[in-house]
């Protein structure tokens, strides 16, 4: 049977919104936003990963499992995919909604410690829908270090935000923007970012 076809839909889905707006009300900083992303949006996001049936891939701030559920609907396997949340009521919500996904719960500031040892540097993608803007600094900076720690050599980095700028402008990553949607309240782009090289190597 396909993957998708063990996602539960409509009655779990129909309180998703619900749930994420209490847990908003109780902490809208950490969520950012007062609802979990449109289902465009995240059909938009999981298009930016390439070769998704055969990656190793880590979701930062999965929230109820929006995206994750389009993750998987674009090929990544369940069992190739970690989906990390701080908050434990949606974390309960994800393990329910999306069946065969490890949710974990907790800080992506400690991803090293929250992912199994063996994908300790064998990650090929990390997705992060955390929002960073609300973030202070260093903790935007911990947890963008301890993704890079996890990734493989060469993996990216992906994060989505309602922001035009990049909010790890002035980092030392080679940034890019992959896809834009304007006609999403908010607009809300999706970056990429890797590791710079280090020019020595780069020469060689
Ligand atoms: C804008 S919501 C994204 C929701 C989700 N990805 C979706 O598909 O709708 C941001 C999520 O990041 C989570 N979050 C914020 N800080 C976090 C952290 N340090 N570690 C893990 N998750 C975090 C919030 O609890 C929230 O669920």
């Amino acid at each position: 049977m396909h993957p998708s076809k063990h996602i539960k839909s409509e009655p779990l889905i129909g309180s998703e919104s619900a749930l994420f707006f209490k847990r908003w009300l109780k902490n809208p900083g950490r969520l950012g936003t007062l609802a979990p992303i449109s289902y465009r949006l995240a059909d938009l996001a999981a298009s930016c990963i390439q070769h998704p049936k055969t990656i190793k891939m880590v979701e930062i701030g999965a929230g109820p499992g929006r995206l994750t559920r389009a993750l998987i609907k674009a090929g990544v396997k369940p069992e190739s995919l970690k989906a990390v949340e701080l908050d434990s009521d949606l974390c309960d919500f994800g393990k329910k909604a999306v069946p065969g996904v490890d949710f974990i719960q907790g800080d992506a500031q400690y991803l090293k410690e929250l992912l199994p040892q063996e994908w300790i540097g064998h990650v090929d993608v990390i997705f992060s829908t955390i929002p960073f803007m609300c973030l202070p600094e260093d903790v935007r900076r911990n947890i963008t270090e301890a993704a890079f720690s996890v990734l493989k050599p060469g993996g990216d980095f992906l994060h989505l935000t309602y922001n035009y700028w990049s909010p790890l402008d002035g980092m030392p990553y080679d940034q890019r923007k992959l896809a834009s949607l304007w006609l999403n309240m908010p607009p809300a782009f999706i970056w990429r970012y890797k590791k710079q090289q280090d020019p020595l190597l780069k020469a060689a």
